[in-house]
């Protein structure tokens, strides 16, 4: 083997994805020497309670509770803490003494990832994160380097394994929320809060770094209009069902023009995809990302978005690009937010929608609830209607509209809710990818 200078590598966490890039480092230290061009040497592992079990085997004199003490004259940091503090001082300390950054942390690049990048950008650091986006698929190095050339139009993507786990097997299993919740997250797919995944927040967090990249703009993370799962219900996901189409998490970022200026949409939210969709069709704690591009046209990136030691292989193909750039020496990566487009509140973007009411099954009603939709200026595209009950029956209507603006919609839906005829908005959900 030939002599490769030694670079000292300092892991911050040894949680669900830490204890496993411990453990591959240590096991393909050798072949990843040779593809780095460096020796990797696993200087310490910082963690809060040394003594904590942990999911692989690991060498006990490598635990510290001193971050600091082990970030200084370490060559590689390796945050894999997660959330907000110490992440963000030990990724500052690490920048500042001349290490390069390897993080999976969305939380934390999509609130302080400009403060970041500029400390970076100062001392000629590099902060890498294929990790944060996504788990283990490649996704940052395309938008930020594949597409670089190219003009990102779209990105429509299930970025969050946890709610599409829950959501699948709610779907195909009818299993319980609650239950899935506690399986996701024994299987470590979840947020060491996992109000973070189901309310949206990391899916939010990961649409703002997508968006950041594609549209070579700052996306600021209240830029990003956000709403979780927890309203969704096992009937919803089984009427969704019978309708055709599945019920997906989805993060939308995308190039939009408005009052004649270009600009961008980003927002997650719960949506109806058709069944034949290859998104109705990523299950468990699979992710999936559709980027269509001006040049390239359509690209999509599957695979696990979840998971410690499939997020471990997206760190340590950071580890082995941040031991070349050491190694060669030279200015980092940079972002590029020269485009700084404007980003369009939620109000202004259109989708279509499926709107299931109940409503009291007499003559008239459905010829009021029409007047509505058309007073809100939103068009009809499909109405079905099943009536239940014999003595005072109830109609359900679900009622398909064509695109209209999320503010003609919200208004409308207040409408129809305020009406005499509407018993129950049972439902409003938007359909994407059809
Ligand atoms: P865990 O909660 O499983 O692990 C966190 C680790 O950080 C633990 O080892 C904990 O120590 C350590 N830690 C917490 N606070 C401190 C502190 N103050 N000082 C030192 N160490 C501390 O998190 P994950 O491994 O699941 O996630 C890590 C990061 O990776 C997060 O940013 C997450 O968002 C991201 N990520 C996670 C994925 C996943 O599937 N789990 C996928 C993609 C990204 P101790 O063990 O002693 O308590
Ligand atoms: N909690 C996250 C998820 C981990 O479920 O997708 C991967 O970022």
């Amino acid at each position: 083997m030939s002599e490769y200078r030694r670079l000292r590598v300092a892991l911050l966490g040894a949680g669900a994805v830490g204890s496993q890039v411990a453990a591959l480092l240590l096991r393909h230290g050798d072949e990843l020497a040779d593809r780095a061009g460096a020796s990797l040497e696993l200087a310490g592992i910082a963690v809060r309670d040394v003594d904590a079990p942990r999911d692989v085997e690991l060498p006990k004199e490598l635990f510290t509770t001193d971050a600091e003490s082990l970030i200084l004259g370490s060559d590689i940091v390796i945050e894999l803490i997660g959330g907000i503090e110490p992440a963000r001082t030990n990724i500052l300390q690490a920048i500042g003494s001349g290490a390069d950054v390897v993080t999976a942390n969305k939380a934390l690049l999509a609130t302080h990832g400009p403060e970041l990048f500029e400390a970076a950008d100062r001392v000629g650091a590099s902060v890498y994160y294929e990790a944060a986006a996504a788990g283990a698929i490649p996704i940052i190095r395309p938008l930020r380097d594949s597409l670089a050339g190219d003009r990102v139009v779209r990105i429509m993507g299930i970025v969050n394994g946890t709610t599409n786990y829950i959501l699948d097997r709610m779907d195909t299993e009818g299993a319980d929320f609650a239950d899935v919740l506690a399986d996701a997250q024994r299987l470590g797919y979840a947020e060491a809060d996992p109000t973070a995944d189901v309310e949206g927040y990391d899916a939010a967090q990961k649409a703002a770094i997508l968006a950041s990249l594609a549209f070579h703009t700052a996306v600021p993370l209240d830029a990003v209009h956000r709403e979780g799962i927890t309203s969704i219900t096992a009937s919803m996901i089984t009427e969704a069902r019978s309708a055709g189409f599945v019920i997906k998490l989805l993060a939308v970022c995308e190039r939009i023009e408005a009052g004649g200026t270009e600009s961008i949409s980003v927002r997650v939210y719960p949506a109806l995809v058709p069944q034949s969709h290859p998104l109705a069709n990523v299950h468990g704690a699979n992710n999936a990302v559709f980027v269509e591009a001006e040049a390239a046209g359509s690209l999509m990136f599957y695979g696990a978005g979840a998971g410690g030691v499939q997020t471990a292989s997206a760190v340590l193909g950071d580890v082995v690009s941040a031991a070349r750039r050491h190694i060669a020496g030279g200015v980092g990566v940079g972002e590029s937010t020269r485009a700084n487009l404007p980003i369009v509140p939620i109000g202004h973007v259109t989708t279509r929608y499926q709107i299931t009411l109940e409503v009291s099954d007499a003559p008239g009603v459905l010829a009021t609830v029409a007047g509505i939709l058309s007073d809100g200026g939103v068009s009809v595209a499909t109405v079905v209607q099943t009536v239940e009950g014999e003595a005072e029956p109830t109609a359900r209507l679900v009622i398909g509209t064509h695109r209209a603006t999320e503010e003609a919609l919200s208004a409308t839906v207040v409408a129809l809710a305020d009406s005499s005829v509407v018993e129950r908005v049972v439902s409003v959900l938007r359909v994407e990818g059809e």
